[in-house]
């Protein structure tokens, strides 16, 4: 019988489905030498995103002929080795869309209301009113960056609260750009006349370090920055000491350059103007049962030698 490793991360829907034919194995992550030592035994393997498929584990994997991905980002694998060694990659590009949408406009207007600051108050036993005046999103301009799946979702949303939307995407032609009632524009004119931006590009190297002083010093003053896409788009430094200075107003992130976040590597620790999360932007009930099934059918697709589409 064919072995899959499933990381214990996964909703039990792909496990489920996949045991009716399949020895599946629900393990930890691993690090990437305790992979290597077991990745030989399985035929194929399940992953969230803490879990990095790296070129020595996939040269360590011996049998492995397919990857899945249970999420839309695959820049934890080495997708080039895998392809190399005939090891099919699958991802679940459609499930958690709705999840990261929503907790991408959570993050926002938790960090335009103060949310955690006045939450944190209570629980202090604090009464302070003055202390958390925000702002309304009605008529303000948010800057889209990636106007895809999430993007898109984020737009339709945030046109409800009465913004204008403008986006910065290479790859969305103009007229979907106008179905979606997004203003296409160039990424300067995206920082110079935000105020707000939200990220949802995947991480390539296009994307990595894309909103560093540079950028950050084109945007408006007290700008007010979201990324719930991935950690490495935003160079932390930067965002950190325009957060200490005012010229971004507050960020709200869900995605660490290096995860999981260890206290070291984390300037906003003692900030005030922040909402922080880890990584949840896809733990929804709903998100995760999805892409355990989405995954955990790819998976048995490619074990059963059938057609599909790949990452
Ligand atoms: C994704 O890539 O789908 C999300 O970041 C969620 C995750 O990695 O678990």
């Amino acid at each position: 019988m064919e072995k899959i490793y499933i990381t214990q991360d996964i909703a039990k829907e792909a496990k489920e489905l996949l045991e009716k034919e399949y020895t599946v194995v629900i393990g930890k992550n691993l690090a990437e030498d305790e992979l290597c030592e077991i990745i030989g035994e399985y035929d194929g393997i399940i992953t969230r995103s803490q879990t990095r498929i790296t070129k020595k584990v996939i040269e360590a994997a011996d049998n492995l002929k397919v990857i899945g991905r249970a999420g839309v980002g695959i820049d934890g694998i080495d997708l080039e080795a895998a392809t190399r060694r005939g090891i099919t990659v699958v991802n679940t590009p459609e499930s958690n869309t709705i999840a990261a949408c929503e907790h991408a406009i959570a993050l926002m207007l938790s960090v335009t209301r103060c949310i955690p600051q006045a939450h944190q108050s209570i629980q202090e036993g604090r009464w302070d009113r003055k202390s958390f005046t925000g702002i309304q999103l009605l008529d303000k301009t948010v800057g889209i960056i990636g106007v895809g799946r999430v993007g898109s979702n984020v737009a339709k949303r945030l046109q409800a609260f009465n913004m204008r939307t403008i986006g910065y995407d290479p790859y969305i032609t103009e007229e979907r750009a106008k179905e979606l009632g997004v203003e296409l524009v160039d990424l300067d004119t995206l920082l110079g006349e935000s105020d707000y931006i939200t990220l949802h590009t995947p991480l390539t190297e296009e994307t990595r370090g894309m909103i560093g002083a540079a950028e950050i010093a084109k945007m408006k003053d007290g700008v007010r920055l979201i990324n719930a896409a991935r950690g490495a788009i935003v160079d932390v430094k930067a965002l950190a000491e325009a957060l200490a200075s005012g010229k971004v107003a507050a960020a709200g992130i869900d995605v660490w350059a290096s995860e999981p976040l260890l206290p070291e590597n984390n300037p906003f620790i003692t900030m005030t103007n922040v909402a922080l999360t880890p990584h949840i932007g896809a733990s929804t009930k709903e998100a995760q049962a999805g892409v355990a099934t989405d995954v955990a059918l790819g998976v048995r697709q490619v074990l059963h030698g059938e057609p599909v589409a790949t990452a």
